[in-house]
Formats: C-alpha cells, structure tokens, sequence
C-alpha cells in the first residue's frame, strides 16, 4: 500500500550570507495510514522546517518527499498547490490567518478555493465551530481573537476539507490544558476512526503521550524514535525525552 508520507535522505539548507545552517540531515521517516506521530525536539531542530518540506512549501536541497507516493518535486508549482489542498491540512506555528476575512471565512478558505460550495460545506463548518468552541466568535477578525481562538480557527480551516493527512505544527502551544487534551482527543479519532494520518510537532509531553511513535529531532537529524507508555504517562514520556536529547536538570537556584 502506498505510504502517506515517506522521506528518504532529506537534507535542507539556509544560506544567510556566509553562514550556511544545515537545518535537516539525511532525515528518513515512513509513516503509515492512520498513523499519529508526534515530532518531538529542541528549538531550532529542524521541526517546522520538516512539516514545511512535507507540505511542499520549501524544497529541499536533497533527498526526496513522497506523499501518497507522489513526488512533490516532480509536480509543477499549481499542481502542487492543488495536491495539498486536496490532500493536506495544515496548522502553521504561527497561523497565517487572512486578517481582512472572520474565523468562519478563514475555515472555509482553502476548501471554497478547492471549488466547494458554502452549501455543501455548511454541516462541516457547524460540526468544527462546534469542535472547536468557536461558534460565539464566527464573525470576527482575527485580530478581534485571543490566541487560543485563533489557534482553533486555524486547525478548523486545516480539517474543513477532510484531508487525508494533517501536518501541525504546535497546535496547542496557546490552548490552555483541557481545550488542548481535547484535541488530541480530536486528533486520535481522526488517526483511529476515520484512518487519516497525523503528524504534529509539539513541546508538551501531555500532548505526545497521544501519539502511536514519537519521532525526536535534535540538530536537524531524527535521533530517536519510541512510543509512548500504554498507561500514556506524560510524567514518563517527559523523562524518556530528557533522556534522548540530554537536557540537564534545572539548576537549583
Ligand atoms: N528561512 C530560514 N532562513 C534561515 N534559517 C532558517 C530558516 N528557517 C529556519 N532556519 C533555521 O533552521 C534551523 C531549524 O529551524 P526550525 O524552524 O525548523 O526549528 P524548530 O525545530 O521548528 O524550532 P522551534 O521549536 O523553535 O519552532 C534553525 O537554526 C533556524 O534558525
Ligand atoms: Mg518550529
């Protein structure tokens, strides 16, 4: 079976004058149908460079991306615009909300960009506003939203088109605990129910504890992989990534 995401010797490189970053290496990661992985590394790792190359918004300088076994290099810059905005969804790190358009109108963006009509999108956009606590802030701007709202906005307007696989990156870094345990709640459904395929990048052990594997980057190379605990302890997962990346201890002060 066809994977939805399969990476293969990815390597990126930002050029700032001089200075040459090598922001991933050799990176290789399959991940299955279905599948939620969390990505999981110290600032600076490499994590939303990844999801962006996945995406196929930036291209890498080696290596290749295969999603649902189509080459995002092969295809021209309109029809990979059409790929992910059939196929993917996507939470940025900062949402990228059209400031000018309100919450329900940044939702329905890519999936009427898709050709899909308000009617036929009506029951889904109620369902999401419902999801994600949003229907009292339908009809303002972004810059009328707490961080938190807008946070929700932008992972409704990434499942409006019920894409195959979701790509976010920190999607709970501005919810407080209960509205973001439950999206990951949200989230596993979707992996375990509806079969689609989730890979998000988070800080919050409370967060990948939800994951099936945790993927950990540490200078633009995955140095690890595991899944969590079945008792899905955070407190554990915590410690297994101190672990792996060599955080030290607080020092006491
Ligand atoms: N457009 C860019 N130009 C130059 N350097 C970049 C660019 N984007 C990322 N980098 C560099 O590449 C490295 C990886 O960045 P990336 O944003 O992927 O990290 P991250 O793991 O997502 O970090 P964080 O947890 O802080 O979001 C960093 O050293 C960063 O400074
Ligand atoms: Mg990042």
């Amino acid at each position: 079976m066809t994977l939805p995401l399969c990476v293969e010797n990815l390597t990126k490189r930002f050029r700032q004058g001089q200075v040459v970053i090598e922001a991933l290496r050799q990176v290789r990661l399959q991940v299955q149908q279905g599948e939620f992985v969390a990505v999981m590394g110290p600032s600076g790792s490499g994590k939303s460079t990844l999801l962006h190359l996945l995406a196929g918004l930036t291209r890498p300088d080696e290596g290749r991306i295969l999603v649902e076994g189509q080459d995002l290099a092969r295809l021209s810059d309109y029809q990979r615009t059409v790929f992910r905005r059939r196929r993917i969804g996507l939470v940025f790190q900062a949402f990228n909300l059209v400031p000018t358009l309100t919450a329900e109108e940044n939702i329905l963006l890519p999936a009427l960009a898709d050709g899909r009509s308000r009617r036929e999108l009506a029951d889904r956009l109620e369902m999401l506003l419902r999801a994600m606590q949003l229907q009292e802030r339908r009809r303002h701007r972004p810059d009328a939203l707490s961080g938190g709202e807008q946070q929700r906005v932008a992972i409704a307007r990434a499942l409006i088109g019920e894409p195959a696989i979701l790509l976010a990156d920190e999607p709970t870094g501005n919810l407080d605990t209960m509205t973001g345990q439950h999206l990951c709640l949200l989230l596993h459904q979707l992996s375990k129910q509806q079969g689609r395929t989730v890979l998000l990048v988070t800080h919050e052990p409370t967060v990948a504890v939800w994951a099936d594997r945790i993927v950990v980057l540490k200078d633009g190379q995955i140095v690890h992989e595991f899944a969590p605990s079945e008792s899905r302890d955070p407190q554990r997962l915590a410690v297994r990534y101190q672990e792996i990346v060599g955080v030290p201890a607080p020092a006491a002060v």
